[in-house]
């Protein structure tokens, strides 16, 4: 009895460590530094402790806080198939996004992955944003703040719509967690001290947050 038991657990535990694949997050770290992708990438937190000059020295964004901002699988196929989120350069309001990521193979993504996904932040409450295409959200994305005017989304038709200098938000329900967006409306002092977005804290209330999290964490390819 005892022994199939054990048979049986063990055959539990080869099927949850096959399903999460070589997910180890200290691996993942150290392909991560061998990349050399900490040249360019903050892993450590948080933003309000450092100073611009720190802040302007890294080429790319903050990952310190990836595991609150991703979607898990969305960032290992990001990671072997880097196509560019922001349509100009980072950090630019000029030069396009010469698109030219480094890509990984796929084992390397699975365990970087691992990795970020461990780095979270406790400003971003879990479950807190259902994600509803909701005409309040909507209406305020497109015309009450000038949110698509920096912003790219799939308008009418699926057509891409909106302006260029922030990333791209077409499909940010399967790239964002849902409840990272409303944190970062919230909270940008947490996440951006250098920002070229407008801060909307005292703009929009915390509902008409939470209305607009849930429409942008609606953005999803049609099936
Ligand atoms: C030369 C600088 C540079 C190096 C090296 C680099 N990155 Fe990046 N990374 C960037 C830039 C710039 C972006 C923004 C790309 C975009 O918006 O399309 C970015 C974006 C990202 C993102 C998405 C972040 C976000 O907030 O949108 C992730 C995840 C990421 N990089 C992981 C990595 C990993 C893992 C490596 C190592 C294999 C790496 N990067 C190496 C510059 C770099
Ligand atoms: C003036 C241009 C501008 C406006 C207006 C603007 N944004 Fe942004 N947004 C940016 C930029 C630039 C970033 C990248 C982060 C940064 O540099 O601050 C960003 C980042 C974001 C992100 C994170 C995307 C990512 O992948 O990191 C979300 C979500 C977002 N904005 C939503 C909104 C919403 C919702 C509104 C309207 C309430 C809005 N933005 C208005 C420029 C803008």
């Amino acid at each position: 009895m005892r022994c199939l038991i054990t048979a049986a657990l063990s055959a539990f535990l080869m099927v949850a460590a096959a399903s999460s694949g070589s997910a180890d997050p200290a691996a993942g770290a150290a392909v991560f530094e061998s990349n050399g992708c900490g040249g360019c990438h903050y892993t450590e937190g948080p933003a309000r402790e450092k100073t611009i000059d720190d802040q302007l020295a890294k080429k790319g964004p903050e990952l310190w806080y990836a595991g609150s901002k991703f979607q898990e699988d969305w960032l290992t196929a990001w990671l072997v198939n880097p196509e560019p989120i922001r349509l100009l350069k980072f950090g630019s309001l000029t030069d396009d996004n010469p698109g030219d990521h480094p890509k990984l193979a796929d084992a390397d993504a699975t365990s970087v992955t691992a990795f970020l996904m461990s780095l979270t932040s406790a400003d971003v409450e879990a479950d807190a944003v259902d994600p509803k295409n909701n005409p309040k959200g909507r209406l305020i994305f497109t015309k009450k703040m000038p949110c698509s005017g920096c912003h790219q989304y799939a308008g009418r038709k699926d057509v891409i719509a909106g302006g260029r200098s922030g990333p791209s938000l077409v499909d940010a329900g399967t790239r964002l967690n849902p409840d990272w967006i409303l944190a970062y409306l919230q909270k940008p002092e947490v996440f951006k001290p250098v920002k070229m977005m407008p801060i909307f804290v005292g703009l929009l209330s915390d509902k008409d947050m939470m209305n607009i999290a849930r429409h942008v964490a609606s953005f999803k390819p049609k099936k």
